[in-house]
């Protein structure tokens, strides 16, 4: 698939079918996660690819639960003044619960994690701000998520279940204090189309030298 047809129909997919995944495709996938750059070439991601049946339905378990709780906290779409913007919302919503409620039906769910580690050089100035280490795993997630795209599976990028952070990390064994969960995929073929997603025209966010200049 052209390079380019891939980033661009790469969107969260949230509902799939139980069709198997070649191990082989998750395999491209986790080598094309590995090429993704990082600060100082360091590479701090792990990931924990799940596929055994009971672990899949207890992460399910822990993500719907998280979702619940965040769910709560969410606008309600009658509260939007936009009704093309409403419907959009409740569309992300409604398929977000879908996902809450099937993710340990996918058959695989990908955990990414990195460590807790510090990240700040200083010298005799003080501290330096080079950027925070997640700036070095979510190109990796994405990486992950365009070769999916290409080998025609589904993935959605998700933080929601760092809400249950410590009780992920014991589920997978994973040494307890050391690392925090950057990204959790579900990885699966999906029951819905792929397509370019609704976003805001580059030119509309795109300055030109200077702040302010858009070329239209
Ligand atoms: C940092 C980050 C965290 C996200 N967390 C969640 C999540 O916890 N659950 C979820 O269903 N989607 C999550 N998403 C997916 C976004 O909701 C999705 O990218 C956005 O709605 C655009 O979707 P689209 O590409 O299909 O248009 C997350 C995306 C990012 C980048």
């Amino acid at each position: 698939m052209d390079t380019i047809e891939a980033i661009m129909t790469t969107r969260a997919m949230r509902r799939y079918s139980d069709r198997p995944v070649e191990q082989a495709d998750i395999e491209t996938c986790l080598r094309a996660a590995q090429q993704a750059p990082s600060g100082g070439n360091v590479q701090p991601q792990q990931y924990v690819v799940v596929q055994d049946p009971a672990k899949r339905a207890a992460l399910g378990e822990l993500y719907r639960t998280a979702f619940d709780r965040y769910e709560r906290s969410l606008p309600e779409p009658s509260t939007f003044a936009d009704e093309r913007q409403a419907a959009a919302w409740r569309r992300t919503r409604d398929a977000s619960r879908h996902l809450a409620d099937h993710l340990g039906d996918v058959p695989v769910i990908v955990v990414f994690l990195q460590p807790l580690i510090p990240w700040s050089p200083s010298d005799e100035e003080g501290p330096m701000d080079i950027g925070r280490l997640d700036a070095s795993v979510y190109p990796a997630v994405q990486n992950f998520c365009v070769a999916a795209r290409a080998l025609g599976l589904g993935t959605a990028l998700t933080t929601v279940i760092r809400i249950h952070t410590a009780e992920v990390l014991a589920l997978l064994g994973a040494p307890e204090g050391r690392y925090e969960v950057a990204a959790l995929t579900p990885l699966g073929y999906p029951t819905g189309n792929f397509g370019i997603a609704p976003r805001k025209p580059a030119a509309a966010v795109t300055h030109w030298d200077s702040w302010g200049d858009k070329r239209r």
